[in-house]
């Protein structure tokens, strides 16, 4: 089917965490050749596009997305070349590739704090980060929590005595810029273009909700303690995260959108197709429409799947809402069943549930996100505290265990750890169990959740993508939720139960082998989705 929308309207885009994707020189850290070498499995996965984790240069106190220098590679990852290099060979295998853009905070190691903490309260260099006197007590200049734990601000004391804070919203080696500084435009723009020159397509934008902060010397109020139990690993269900994000004074403020116009003028100087998906955790939902107002960004995160429980009728409401708020600004929708900061889809469903959940999810419209090890089928790993490197795990000293069971490498072959990954001992270790959720284990199994998504995303395609509109049929009051689209009903059941439905036309796809359509009636198991060729 041939579609005369942008490519990145409904495209298939994977995410790759370079860390843990494959090592290539034995030091046990995924690295740029190592994504070079092995960007054929995502191809033959039927993705259109990467979008890469950070890999600049950094002290690596958050995985990178503390960036000491935003126009060059860490050596832990490579070189510039490996970037061109690897950009190169996407291309060749018709992948288009996202970078990440992290503009919200530097690395305390960058040149510009570097500067700030040796120049003098009031200084130019100060100013382009958010250093603050104390109150008269001694105190942070406000009560603001970093988003990992602890305050969000840190005090510096330099040589001629004086002191001052700096705001922080996440780690303390993560100082926040200060957007209103006039150097922040031109530095950013020219990140940018740095990258586009290489020959990037476009980027996902770092805490795009997070640069422009409000009332910086008033403390916000909230009554109901909800900050204290903020994290940002999901733990707090959607409703309290969202009352929460609706009230804090440096979450999506109107002076963010300035900075998107800016770039988009940006990315439409180039004459291709540039595009740019924000991470902006933001509510009501609604609220996230605005970055993708006409002259703002491409794509928003909907991270409402990211939390969403496996229920049918909770699933239909986000869903359909979703749509009906982006049909207004004719934006496409963006689906993500895991990433890099959340727990992996497989743990939080459970096995059938997610390849269900992924199966209904791929036939939508819009634009589909694979975290890397999505398409194994993987769950988040079982770490022992010890080999932890998430700063939200020490900030809050062992309470939220962070992120990192979620970035374990990636099994590929063989059947002892760490199956391929790398000849060296891998950053965070991989299960002696993980044997059956390696590529090649998978590739050789028909039934895997490897030849799943395969399948799946072959047939979108070929049939789905251009096929317009849903209908809902089923919303989801008897665990069933269903639509038609194209030459598809897609039919996916979030209950306990077997459900024996009355359907016309044969069975192209099931997320599981006991699925069958017989004599006119679809019978899905507990937990499973079929596509049923209807035309
Ligand atoms: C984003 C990233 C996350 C990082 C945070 C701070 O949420 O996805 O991994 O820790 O920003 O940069
Ligand atoms: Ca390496």
């Amino acid at each position: 089917m041939i579609s005369d929308k942008p490519w990145w309207s409904e495209s298939v885009i994977y995410q790759i965490y370079p860390r843990s994707f494959f090592d290539s020189n034995g030091d046990g850290e995924g690295d740029l050749p190592g994504v070079t070498s092995h960007l054929e499995h995502v191809q033959a996965l039927g993705a259109d596009a990467i979008w890469l984790s950070p890999f600049y240069t950094s002290p690596n106190k958050d995985g990178g997305y503390d960036v000491a220098d935003p126009r060059d590679v860490d050596p832990r990852f490579g070189n510039l070349e490996d970037a061109r290099a690897m950009i190169v060979r996407a291309h060749q295998l018709g992948l288009r590739v996202l970078v990440d853009v992290v503009p919200n905070h530097f690395s305390d190691q960058h040149p510009w704090f570097k500067d700030a903490i040796s120049a003098k309260p009031g200084s130019p260099e100060r100013d382009r980060f958010h250093f603050y006197d104390a109150k008269p007590d001694g105190t942070p200049p406000n009560n603001w929590i970093s988003l990992f734990g602890g305050p969000a601000w840190t005090q510096i004391k330099t040589a001629d005595g004086s002191s001052q804070y700096y705001l922080h919203l996440f780690d303390s080696s993560q100082p926040d810029l200060n957007w209103e500084n006039k150097d922040l435009a031109s530095d950013f723009e020219e990140t940018l273009r740095f990258w586009l020159d290489l020959g990037v397509d476009g980027f996902r934008i770092d805490v795009a909700h997070g640069l422009a902060k409000e009332n910086i010397l008033v403390d916000h109020h909230d009554p109901q303690g909800l900050s204290d139990a903020l994290r940002l690993d999901a733990q707090m269900s959607a409703e309290k995260r969202g009352e929460l994000l609706a009230s804090v004074p440096f979450f999506d403020r109107d002076g963010v959108h300035a900075v998107y116009r800016n770039w988009r003028k940006v990315f439409d100087s180039y004459n291709r197709d540039i595009m740019a998906v924000a991470e902006a955790w933001v509510h009501p939902p609604v609220r996230a429409m605005r970055y993708v107002r006409s002259d703002e960004l491409q794509q928003v995160f909907n991270f409402d799947l990211l939390v969403a429980p496996f229920v049918a009728t909770y699933l239909f409401k986000c869903i359909s809402d979703t749509l009906e708020m982006l049909s207004e600004v004719d934006a496409p929708a963006t689906w993500a069943l895991s990433n890099h900061d959340t727990p992996r889809v497989a743990s939080r469903h459970g096995a059938n549930a997610s390849r269900a959940l992924a199966l209904f999810v791929m036939a939508l419209p819009g634009s589909c996100y694979i975290y890397n090890g999505q398409e194994l089928g993987l769950p988040d790993a079982e770490l022992a505290d010890s080999v932890r490197q998430d700063p939200s795990f020490f900030r809050t000293k062992g309470v939220q265990k962070g992120r990192d069971g979620a970035r374990v490498p990636m099994p590929w072959s063989g059947d002892k750890t760490p199956f391929g990954f790398s000849s060296g001992s891998p950053w965070l270790p991989i299960p002696n169990e993980w044997s059956e959720f390696s590529v090649d284990a998978q590739h050789a199994d028909s039934a895997s959740t490897l030849n799943l998504y395969r399948s799946a995303l072959k047939i979108r395609k070929n049939n789905l993508v251009g096929a317009g509109e849903i209908e809902w049929v089923d919303r989801g009051e008897t665990g069933l939720l269903s639509f038609a689209r194209g030459e598809f009903a897609v039919y996916l059941n979030t209950s306990s139960a077997a459900l024996e439905i009355p359907t016309v036309g044969t069975l192209a796809l099931g997320s599981n082998f006991e699925i069958t359509l017989l004599n006119g009636v679809l019978t899905l198991p507990a937990a499973s989705a079929a596509w049923v060729a209807i035309r």
